[in-house]
């Protein structure tokens, strides 16, 4: 009997048809339905914040020049990258990433905890040519960054655009976000407002060059804060949950 029952499923497209998409629809909806009903699929963690406007045009240039086709930004959990580049990644920090870096490309070393490891100046002659500092390096040089004046015209425009992904910034942060990326990397600017707002930026003039604003600036800012926002230096998961 049951026999004949499957016979007549099989053999009638229409039905099938209709029985097949009950059940993808079925296991669709065990899968997709809980992502809704909780309020994050990532757990927040003390420190991590959005990026401040002048890290985020840094962060801009970074994905412009292909930096990702040589560097990963994600430290793996396994003892010799743990020992290389410091406390693995961890989910919450690129939560306000779009898009994200990880990448698994190392041409280059992982970037995710570069930040405070050089200093400024290290990174303007690094980036304007690799092997000023170290001899044998492969990294392409990018002098021209120094040069060009940073385009900050529609940077509140950005962090509007990043609100709509889920991007926590205030009305405040917007209508401030021109005044808080020229101050950052001005030595008379207000710091202080910039970092009320973005607790843990760093601030100063980047590219050695105080009379002007540059992609290098930006760029420099955004490479000192990657990986410094959580202090994993007291790491206990419980008590970094926000
Ligand atoms: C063709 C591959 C390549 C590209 C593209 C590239 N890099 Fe590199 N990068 C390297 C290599 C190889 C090293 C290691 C040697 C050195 O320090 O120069 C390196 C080193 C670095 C370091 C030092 C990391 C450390 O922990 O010592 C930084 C910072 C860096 N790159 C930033 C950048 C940025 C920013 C860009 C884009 C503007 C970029 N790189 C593009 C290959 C690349």
């Amino acid at each position: 009997m049951s026999l004949i029952k499957h016979k007549f499923v099989e053999t009638n497209i229409s039905l099938m048809t209709v029985l097949v998409l009950v059940t993808v629809a079925i296991g669709g909806i065990v899968e997709l339905v809980p992502l809704f009903t909780i309020e994050s699929t990532i757990e927040k963690v003390r420190g991590v914040r959005p990026y401040s406007p002048l890290e985020l045009a840094g962060r801009n240039i970074y994905i412009r020049e292909g930096c990702y086709n040589c560097h990963s930004q994600m430290v793996r959990p396994f003892r010799d990258e743990v020992e290389r580049y410091g406390h693995y990644s961890i989910a919450a920090e690129s939560m306000y990433d779009h898009p994200f870096q990880w990448g698994s490309k190392r041409t280059g070393p992982d970037l995710a905890r570069v930040g405070g490891k050089y200093s400024n100046d290290w990174h303007d002659l690094h980036l304007k040519n690799p092997r000023a500092v170290v001899p044998e390096s492969i990294m392409p040089g990018y002098p021209f960054l120094a040069e060009s004046d940073l385009d900050v015209a529609d940077i509140a425009d950005h962090l509007k655009a990043l609100t709509y992904v889920g991007v926590p910034y205030s009305e405040e942060m917007i209508a401030a976000a021109h005044d808080d990326l020229v101050a950052q990397a001005d030595p008379d600017g207000d710091w202080d407002a910039v970092q009320e707002r973005y607790p843990g930026a760093v601030v100063g003039d980047f590219d050695g060059d105080p009379t002007r604003l540059t992609e290098m600036d930006a760029l420099i800012a955004y490479l000192q804060m990657l990986g410094t926002l959580v202090d994993f230096s007291q790491y206990d998961a419980d008590a970094l949950r926000q």
